[in-house]
């Protein structure tokens, strides 16, 4: 086990193993490994102040840029990543139709702007009221909603007549969101709907298992950084109260809750 460690130094960044890791703050994000991977917590360690953290290699570490928060830092990891590798498995042109299903989530408020900052037509799910605002506030560009609680086929066959040319699947029924593509259309899911579910079906699906590496969490982290993607933080724990934050998300909260340790 010990062999499969490495171990990064704030004074002596370790050559060879994670570029961009030096003095400074950098994060380590666990890759999911098992089924309820929004129970995770992502972790985010400040290398300034420790002098040797050791994590496993499968993790990935990224410097955290000045202009980026530690709590942002740890909101976009793994949520980032998820909807990163969504979005890259169903690649988006110019104007397409990407339906999100789960976009007031964690992993969809971040896919929601990634498609939307590729010029595709982001078509997003939300609740009237404080649901829709908050999806709506995302981004400058303009986006669809879509109530879930409705009947969205029929919203949708208003938006895209010939069905959308791709679904991130974040939430909700795949196979009711495969419906909604067009035939030769994509669909990405974080929820372990794959190829086997559209077989037959003249449609694409991927199973997305986010894997967090240093250049995606770095990639993340700068445009974060640079503004480009705003980290859907909504409500912010001391770490002493995090059976509250759990209790939050678990109750419907929107976005990402972040739980800070002095
Ligand atoms: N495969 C991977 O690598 C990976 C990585 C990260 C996350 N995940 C998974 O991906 C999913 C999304 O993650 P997340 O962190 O964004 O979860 P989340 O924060 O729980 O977001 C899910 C959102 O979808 C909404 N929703 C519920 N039912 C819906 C429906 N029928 N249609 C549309 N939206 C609906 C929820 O609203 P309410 O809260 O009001 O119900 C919630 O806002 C989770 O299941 C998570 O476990 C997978």
């Amino acid at each position: 086990m010990r062999s499969r460690l490495r171990s990064a130094s704030a004074r002596r960044p370790c050559s060879g193993c994670w570029p961009g890791v030096s003095a400074g703050s950098a994060g380590a994000v666990m890759p999911p490994t098992v089924p309820k991977w929004n129970t995770l917590p992502t972790c985010v360690v400040t290398l300034a102040s420790w002098k040797r953290v050791t994590v496993p290699a499968s993790y990935g570490v990224a410097h955290i840029p000045g202009a980026l928060s530690v709590q942002d830092a740890g909101a976009l990891g793994l949520a980032g990543t998820a909807a990163l590798d969504s979005v890259n498995a169903v690649d988006p042109q110019k104007d397409e139709t990407v339906l999100v299903s789960g976009a007031t989530g964690g992993v969809g408020a971040l896919a929601v702007q990634i498609a939307a900052a590729r010029g595709a037509k982001a078509i997003a799910t939300a609740r009237p009221g404080a649901e829709a605002a908050f999806v709506t506030d995302l981004t400058d560009a303009e986006v669809h909603l879509v109530d879930f609680t409705g009947d969205l086929d029929a919203q949708i066959r208003t938006l895209a007549p010939g069905g959308v040319d791709a679904v991130l699947h974040l939430a909700g029924d795949g196979a009711q969101l495969a419906g909604l593509l067009r035939p030769g259309g994509r669909i990405a899911s974080t929820l372990g709907f794959g190829p086997d579910a559209v077989e037959g079906q003249d449609v694409t699906a991927h199973s997305v298992m986010a894997a967090p590496n240093a250049r995606t969490l770095t990639a993340l982290a700068e445009d974060a950084a640079s503004g480009v993607l705003r980290v859907p933080v909504t409500a912010t724990y001391p770490l002493e109260r995090a059976p509250d934050a759990f209790a939050s998300f678990a109750s419907g909260a929107l976005g990402k809750l972040a739980i800070t340790c002095a």
